[in-house]
């Protein structure tokens, strides 16, 4: 008997009691036999029952962008997939997003939805950049603690993925990143930790990689010593599937805090394995309680011990809204010369729409991997134009008659392009669309590149064309937002979650095979902090599109940046604030970031790195104070050779802008000397 004992046998079954007391409850009346065959799945989606005790098998959904068929059996709503969500910047609508995931995996009984995905876009080839967030770890942080609240809101645990360091497909299974403690600290983890201490995750995916030597899933740095000693998680870890077969024994799982191992079959976790490590003496009882323990804690806190669980509702026309909505949000339009867009059928009447991704779908049972969502319907982009031209424009087919051409282009979710298990094999669209562009544009000079895709491209044309408008895998009502935006029904304001390099080599991780796809089976992470916009700033590369960077129909302008205080102590927070006016006759949002750049010029720090941001509404002519609040703390350095957190002392300035290269107004502001260590550290 290990658990609490002021606890009955009983209270677990009491939706009265706290949730600390059902667990402890629960560990005294489960049986050691009981507690070692909840440690492994029952088949790819659910955990074992109890059924002496009323344990219901406790199922697991995919993923970040619906709750996708593969999991569920059932055809669930399709929301723009994870860096079309970052494209928005709109941490209230991913809120929402959340809320709606929640609903729909309560829908097909889910308890946990394997999702959001959060890992940093280290390298373009990632073939499930579409998947994840951002380059960026304060956006992802930002991004992702509302997901999950969301989510959480509806009584289901997010089970926040790859934990961690799981930044490439290519030899997912066996390969180690070897990455410094600074660049954990301060770009790999913040989301993660973020996740855990802001949004109390009450799961956490263990990755297949191994980070440092060590296979993530029994990886005791990562899974008891950061996510349960130093930042509280109270969840379950589940592996990633099949993850556990790289690690050296079931005993190291446990003591490396692994709660879960999915899925079941031939697993290291079965029930026999388990017996027989723990007849051996590999590991005790309050072993196994210290992992099982989030694991019951989840089930807990869903509802999933108590008699009647809500259930949730799918494809309801609000979720289905929402995603059109969150299709809309993440629009980012790249360029617009002469204002082409919106299209003004005054000016331009007779367009041609064409290209490989005009009437293809992208939301399809496992399409890309686990985040494939199969929606009961899906919007391309030429139903969208058909729907939404309400008799404005005429439609040619051949480019050469039109005033405006429309061409579709992008990538797919095919192995090897955006896609899980193998990255891309490079930054270029497929030679026919890179042909295609050229032709047309030989044809009809006035060609609108609208692209289709879930990572950064090269884009050779960039200066013959006079507007791109890079729309993502905006899910099922995709079709609906492409068309409302290039009519103008709706002003795009997505701004780049990723930097768009020119060419592969000037991208961080392509400096040798060393650091991309690996020595061997090792990465090595050599370019440390400089991941993304980092990069560029450091070495004065420019990139083809900057990270922040996302046009509007309208036009802002910034003014009257006031800085709270000159100086501020340590444990002070500093309040920026400026007007931003839409300067236009159009209505739009506008993202205003904040990065702050240490005046102490350092080779080893990057130039700037984002602190803040506001996404704000603003109608025509309209003038808004916004204000960005900035704790001293969210300004600290890790210091490699101290091991620990750094007040950055000194002059800082306040860069306020409409991306990362587009800095309207800027203030500069000291943090007063102080003992400059911290106790707060790893
Ligand atoms: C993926 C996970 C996913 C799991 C279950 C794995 O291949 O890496 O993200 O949740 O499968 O489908």
């Amino acid at each position: 008997m290990t658990a609490d004992t002021t606890s009955t046998l009983e209270d677990y079954l009491d939706p009265e009691c706290d949730p600390e007391t059902r667990v402890a409850s629960l560990l005294l009346a489960l049986s050691l036999d009981e507690k070692l065959s909840l440690c492994a799945g029952q088949g790819f989606w659910k955990t074992k029952s109890v059924e002496r005790l009323g344990i219901k098998p406790f199922r697991l959904t995919d993923g970040p962008r619906g709750i996708g068929w593969h999991s569920s059996g059932k055809r669930c709503t399709a929301f723009p997939s994870g860096i079309a969500q970052a494209a928005s910047w709109d941490p209230e609508l991913l809120e929402q997003f959340g809320e709606a995931l929640g609903q729909e995996a309560r829908a097909v009984g889910g308890g946990t939805v394997l999702g959001p995905a959060i890992n940093i876009a280290r390298t373009p080839l990632n073939g499930r950049t579409f998947e994840y967030l951002s380059e960026d770890p304060v956006l992802n942080s930002e991004l992702v603690v509302p997901i999950v609240k969301g989510i959480q809101r509806q009584g289901v645990a997010a089970c926040v993925k790859h934990f961690a360091v799981n930044n490439q497909e290519t030899d997912r299974m066996r390969v180690d990143a070897r990455v410094c403690e600074r660049a954990l600290q301060e770009i790999y983890l913040p989301a993660f930790r973020a996740a855990v201490e802001e949004g109390d995750a009450w799961s956490i995916m263990a990755a297949y990689n191994a980070v440092n030597g060590v296979a993530a899933c029994e990886n005791k740095d990562l899974l008891v010593t950061r996510l349960r000693e130093q930042w509280g998680f109270r969840g379950f870890v589940v592996s990633d599937w099949f993850a556990v077969r790289r690690t050296t024994s079931s005993a190291a799982c446990v003591e490396g805090g692994l709660s879960l191992e999915m899925p079941g079959r031939g697993s290291k976790y079965r029930y026999k394995n388990l017996k027989e490590s723990y007849t051996q003496d590999q590991f005790t009882e309050q072993d196994i309680d210290d992992v099982l323990r989030g694991l019951l804690m989840a089930m807990v806190l869903v509802g999933h011990l108590d008699p009647e669980r809500v259930r949730g509702k799918r494809n309801t026309p609000d979720h289905q809204a929402l995603a059109c909505t969150m299709a809309e949000s993440g629009m980012t339009l790249l360029k617009n010369e002469g204002d082409l867009l919106p299209l003004d059928p005054g000016r331009c009447r007779k367009i041609a729409a064409l290209g490989p991704r005009l009437k293809k779908r992208n939301c399809l049972p496992l399409w890309g991997g686990s985040a494939g969502v199969w929606p009961p319907h899906e919007i391309t982009p030429w139903m969208g134009l058909q729907n939404e031209n309400q008799g404005r424009f005429e439609w040619v087919s051949n480019p050469k008659d039109a005033d405006v051409v429309l061409l579709f282009v992008g990538l797919s979710h095919r192995p090897g392009l955006d896609s899980e298990v193998k990255d891309k094999s490079s930054l270029s669209l497929p030679a026919k669309q890179e042909k295609l562009i050229t032709d047309t544009l030989k044809t009809n000079p006035n060609t609108v590149i609208v692209l289709l895709n879930g990572s950064p491209i090269a884009m050779p044309w960039v200066n013959d064309v006079p507007a791109i408008l890079e729309c993502w895998y905006p899910g099922m009502e995709g079709g609906t937002a492409i068309a409302r935006t290039l009519f103008g029904d709706n002003n795009p304001s997505g701004k780049l979650p990723v930097t768009f390099p020119k060419t592969l080599q000037d991208s961080p991780a392509h400096v040798s095979a060393r650091t991309f796809p690996g020595d061997g089976q090792t990465v090595h992470y050599d370019e440390e902090l400089f991941v993304g916009y980092r990069h560029f700033d450091k070495y004065d590369i420019e990139p083809l599109f900057p990270f922040g960077h996302g046009l509007s129909y309208s036009k802002f302008a910034y003014d009257n940046l006031v800085l709270s205080q000159e100086s501020m102590s340590s444990d002070e927070e500093l309040t920026i604030s400026l007007t931003v006016t839409n300067v236009s006759d159009v209505a739009g949002a506008e993202v205003v970031q904040l990065y702050v750049a240490s005046s102490q010029v350092s080779e080893d720090r990057p130039v700037q790195a984002l602190k803040g941001f506001r996404k704000v509404w603003l109608e025509a002519g309209a003038t808004q104070m916004v204000t960005i609040t900035v704790p001293a703390s969210s300004l600290h350095i890790f210091d490699p050779d101290l091991n620990q957190w750094m007040i950055q002392n000194g002059e800082h300035t306040a860069r306020l802008g409409s991306s990362s290269r587009d800095i309207r107004l800027q203030k500069t502001f000291t943090i007063l000397e102080a003992d400059a260590s911290l106790e707060k550290a790893v």
